[in-house]
């Protein structure tokens, strides 16, 4: 490996603890059969979700958030006041204001915080993490707590079956401290926006443009509109372009990686992106079947599962990679420091 570690301007940042959380409420393809004409075999073989889970009524994103960061603080032995920001990737908060990352603030009772929301789509908890990462190294802070997660079920159209299928609750959260010696963490990110790609995928209603009337609930403007192959033509593409990009300008060979762990969004998507990368089935976390897409909240709820199946281990070096709604592209590349 010719890994060249680049120098960082203050200190190094690394994720020390990670906990995640997913509703009990579960939807199988036989549940989705019975509302739109769908079957398990089109859902199994075109994109390969068996489950996802929804998040149960009079619950927002901020107590999935809460749940996982409660987890996430016990696995490092720390209190919610040791902390001194929370980031919150998601697109589907609470509400427009105030933000996620205040009502998690609140609902933990972290009483030495700011904090903000992330909007990325599917790339929202490698963007909040990347704001982490940036507020540890520049020495502004030292314990950030970052989540990753979405209730998409809310803003999904059961009786359209191009989307309903494809979307889960559920999400993480991860805890961001400074690298001690020796340990390298957070090695570099390769992201982009492209806003052209918002007219594929977007949820028109509700915001300054579109405000909520009876007109706009008429027109379905509060729930997902995706037109699926555009999307999955972007992601399979910027997929593999920025994971090959930031695995040749660090040096780093696909052999070098301990795992990949990509956006869950379509089986298909994530096969073919580890095809073009040459990287070995058994080291690309898939867990869709379990959870579905669960938009910024795939990443650490894949990183759990990569844990669970002993293939995320200290010392690892570990791709981050994700493609969402703009598009966003966000990549990750760090080394694994628990
Ligand atoms: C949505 C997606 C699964 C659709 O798969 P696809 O193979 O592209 O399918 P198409 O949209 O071309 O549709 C093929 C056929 O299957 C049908 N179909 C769509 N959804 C179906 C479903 N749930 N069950 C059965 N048939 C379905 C379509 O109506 C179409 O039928 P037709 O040929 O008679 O018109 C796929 O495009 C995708 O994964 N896109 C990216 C999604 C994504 O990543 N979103 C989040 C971004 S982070």
């Amino acid at each position: 490996m010719s890994l060249t570690v680049r120098p960082v301007v203050g200190r190094r940042a690394k994720i020390t603890a990670l906990g995640t959380y997913v509703p009990p409420d579960v939807i199988t393809n036989q549940d989705l059969e019975k509302m739109v004409d769908t079957s398990d075999q089109w859902i199994t073989e075109r994109v390969g979700i068996k489950t996802r889970h929804k998040l149960a009524a009079g619950l927002g994103v901020s107590d999935m958030c809460a749940e996982a960061a409660k987890k996430c603080l016990s696995a490092r032995g720390m209190k919610p006041t040791d902390l001194e920001a929370i980031i919150v990737g998601t697109v589907t908060p609470d509400m427009m204001f105030p933000s996620t990352a205040c009502l998690v603030q609140n609902k933990i009772g972290a009483t030495n915080v700011w904090g903000f929301d992330v909007s990325g789509g599917c790339s929202g908890f490698i963007y909040a993490l990347l704001a982490g990462i940036n507020l540890v190294q520049s020495g502004a802070h030292s314990r950030v707590l970052i989540c990753g997660a979405d209730a998409n079920t809310r803003m999904t159209d059961y009786t359209d079956r191009a989307t309903c299928v494809l979307f889960g609750d559920g999400g993480g959260a991860v805890l961001l401290e400074p690298a001690a010696d020796g340990e390298i963490g957070f090695i570099d990110s390769l992201n982009e926006i492209d806003g052209s790609g918002g007219v594929s995928l977007n949820l028109k209603g509700g915001g300054s443009l579109n405000p909520s009337t009876h007109e706009t609930v008429d027109k379905k403007w509060h729930y997902i509109y995706q037109d699926g192959p555009a999307v999955y033509r972007f992601a399979v593409r910027k997929m593999a372009e920025a994971t090959q990009k930031i695995l040749e300008r660090n040096g780093v060979a696909v052999a070098d990686l301990g795992c990949f762990i990509p956006h869950q969004a379509n089986k298909r998507i994530i096969e073919s992106t580890a095809e073009r990368l040459g990287m070995s089935p058994c080291r690309v976390i898939v867990n869709i079947e379990k959870y579905g897409n669960t938009s910024a909240g795939t990443i650490p709820l894949a990183m759990e599962t990569a844990i669970e199946q002993g293939k995320l281990k200290k010392g690892d070096l570990v791709l981050l990679a994700a493609v969402g709604a703009g598009f966003t592209v966000g990549t990750v590349l760090l080394r694994w420091e628990i």
